[in-house]
């Protein structure tokens, strides 16, 4: 498969990206003639931000997965479309050709069916990394069901809230999952979620780790039978077929979960055919995948970076994506290194906070590997140091590869800011230039455009986009005003991305972090109210105030300031208690690093906290707390600044 959309030269973007921005929809609408319609569109796009409605391709007709798998049969057949490596080395790898793919694409869809799933209907999704949950995301686009996966590190509390805002009928899950030398109880999380919920009709169970679960008659279904039954429904004298549903243009595709500075995670929602678009177009342009290329995305499907790019997009691009179960250090730290040279991957894409982790094991988990396969190197999830970006291209890429930062968020659906490998220039720890059809704006806390440099010669200020891409996020689920507040009406007419960002003479763009009060730790996003709203569940806290503070490999530590009501307390416990709460309510992903137990917080007169007083000392930034005589209490800023850890 050849793409006519691959930019090959600096030049050629210059030329395409302009295009973009005077001529959008004719530039999109010949980019979208490289994909499989039942019926082509009416109208390519039709916007405003005001509401906000943003429709690409209005009118058009169309299945995602005879994108991804269908139209690539007649040629491809026998090419791997997924490479599963397992958590444990020792156990066998499984190669999934487009054909097999098909086959349990199909056959998954006629399970859905067959347990009365239909067009529209919200199925979540829990699984572990293994190619069942493939089949799963795409056995749900297959029939037109809305999927929502949710990542194996959230707690029963988190599924409940998420299974109850999508109003969710049926989950998929497995037993277990393994990660590294853990085998985390998926189903039992799931049926710790499903107390008291009264609109899930069907659990169906895939087995992986073979840990004992309970199965609930007339709920709960074994994966294995399920899709031995459907065989027979789909394989006819060795043909297989499922019809695939025909979407909207604008149906949506999935909701995925995703916390923002206030209250509870949102569901943001991903259309059928835009998203199509964005992923294969920019995966195929940032990472300049050429056809037999091995593509290595690390994420989790859990997460959009999983979603975008080892499903969607490479399968869109009929390339092949290697799915990794475990995790980078287990059993050992060489864990990347080896299924590099095993499967002679070209294209690796990480997260910055695995790069730290891996840098600090040295040298010796990289004696004896090649690493000769790989051609190109990426990043994402959060800003990358320069010590971190030296790091990989010297000891991975050998110099040899060109490194892509990749900036985007889960609300952009695929990447929005990133050099183009090899195509356009690199500059570490900045990701640089727009790709097409992107028109970013620095602007100031008035909404007015930054039009001055600072000192350092570079502009500066809040990151924001002018106009709708394809791959634009459409609501959020149950709940399009929440949309609309948090992204639009911040500064009207534009979509705010959260994110601070620099600018150079050149147009390169430097992502600083969030400027709200959204977490990045290790890469995941987490709202400090969501962790503070979780910490003052513990029956003993009154109060409690949470920051981010840079943290050597996770990018962000999560540092706790807690009022706690009782005046003897045992420290050490008493904080254990605080994370168990954490971990029960969100998961052990947003665990507190610190906890600091405190007797008052800076408020202002008018009670509201004043973070960036606490970010400060979190940061161990004394000299610059600034003002703090209008605080209520000035006094407890000498307190915290004493307890300190
Ligand atoms: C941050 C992950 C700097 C950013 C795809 C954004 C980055 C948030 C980069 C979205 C990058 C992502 N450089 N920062 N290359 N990539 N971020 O929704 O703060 O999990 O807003 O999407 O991660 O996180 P999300």
């Amino acid at each position: 498969m050849a793409y006519p959309f691959q930019i090959t030269s600096l030049e050629q973007y210059h030329r395409d990206y302009k295009r973009s921005a005077e001529d959008p929809e004719g530039f999109w609408a010949e980019v979208a003639e490289n994909f499989l319609w039942r019926k082509k569109w009416d109208r390519v796009l039709n916007w405003n931000f005001t509401e906000p409605k943003v429709e690409w391709f209005g009118g058009a007709k169309l299945n995602i997965t005879e994108n991804a798998i269908d139209r690539h049969l007649a040629t491809m057949r026998d090419k791997p479309a997924i490479i599963w490596e397992p958590n444990n080395p020792e156990e066998r790898t499984r190669v999934v050709t487009y054909e097999r793919l098909h086959k349990r694409v199909c056959q998954f869809a006629q399970v859905l069916k067959n347990n009365g799933v239909k067009k529209g209907d919200r199925v979540c999704i829990y699984m572990g990394m293994v190619p069942e949950l493939a089949y799963a995301v795409l056995g749900c686009a297959r029939i037109g069901a809305i999927h929502s996966v949710i990542f194996g590190g959230f707690s029963a509390r988190s599924i409940a809230d998420r299974l109850d805002d999508a109003q969710a009928e049926y989950i998929v899950t497995c037993d277990g999952a393994y990660r590294g030398a853990k085998d985390i109880p998926l189903k039992s999380l799931i049926d710790d979620a499903l107390i008291g919920n009264k609109t899930v009709k069907r659990v169906i169970v895939y087995t992986r780790t073979r840990t004992p679960v309970s199965m609930i008659k007339g709920r709960d279904v074994w994966w294995e039978d399920e899709m031995e039954h459907a065989e027979s429904q789909v394989e006819k004298n060795g043909v297989v077929s499922f019809p695939a549903e025909e979407m909207d243009a604008e149906d949506p595709l999935f909701i995925l979960y995703t916390s923002g500075s206030t209250g509870k995670p949102k569901g943001v929602v991903h259309s059928t055919a835009g998203y199509m678009l964005w992923t294969t177009y920019t995966f195929v342009n940032v990472f300049q995948y050429k056809p037999g290329d091995i593509h290595f995305c690390t994420a989790d499907i859990g997460w959009i970076t999983g979603h975008s790019y080892i499903v969607y997009g490479p399968l869109c691009a009929g390339a092949t994506s290697v799915m990794f179960e475990g995790i980078p250090t287990w059993p050992d730290a060489g864990r990347f290194w080896d299924i590099i040279d095993k499967h002679q991957v070209n294209i690796l894409y990480t997260a910055p906070t695995a790069i730290r982790s891996l840098m600090g094991f040295g040298h010796e988990p990289l004696e004896g590997k090649h690493l000769a396969s790989l051609k190109v190197l990426g990043t994402v999830g959060e800003p990358i140091n320069e010590e971190a970006w030296h790091w990989y291209d010297e000891n991975i890429g050998k110099k040899q590869c060109p490194v892509v930062d990749t900036w985007w968020q889960t609300e952009t659906g695929g990447t929005l800011i990133s050099n183009l490998a090899g195509v356009t220039p690199e500059k570490p720890s900045w990701a640089s230039l727009p790709m097409p059809g992107i028109i970013p704006l620095l602007v100031n806390e008035d909404g007015s455009e930054v039009t001055e440099k600072d000192e350092d010669g570079v502009m500066k200020g809040n990151l924001c986009i002018a106009a709708p891409w394809p791959g634009i996020l459409r609501t959020t689920y149950g709940d399009h005003e929440r949309c609309r507040t948090n992204y639009f009406a911040t500064y009207p007419g534009m979509y705010f991305t959260g994110d601070g960002a620099l600018k150079d003479d050149q147009g390169n763009y430097r992502i600083t972090g969030r400027v709200d009060d959204v977490l990045n730790v290790s890469g995941h996003r987490i709202g400090t109210a969501e962790v503070e709203n979780a910490i003052n569940m513990h029956s003993g806290v009154v109060e409690s105030a949470v920051v981010g503070y840079p943290h050597d490999i996770k990018g962000q530590g999560i540092y706790a300031f807690v009022i706690y009501n009782h005046a003897h307390i045992n420290d050490e416990l008493t904080r254990q208690d605080i994370q168990q709460t954490v971990t029960r309510i969100i998961g052990p992903i947003a665990k507190p690093d610190k906890i600091q137990f405190v007797h008052g917080l800076p408020k202002t007169r008018s009670g509201k906290i004043m973070r960036r007083i606490l970010r400060k000392i979190a940061e161990a930034d004394f000299d610059h707390l600034g003002d703090i005589s209008t605080l209520l209490d000035p006094g407890v800023v000498e307190e915290i600044k004493n307890g300190r850890i």
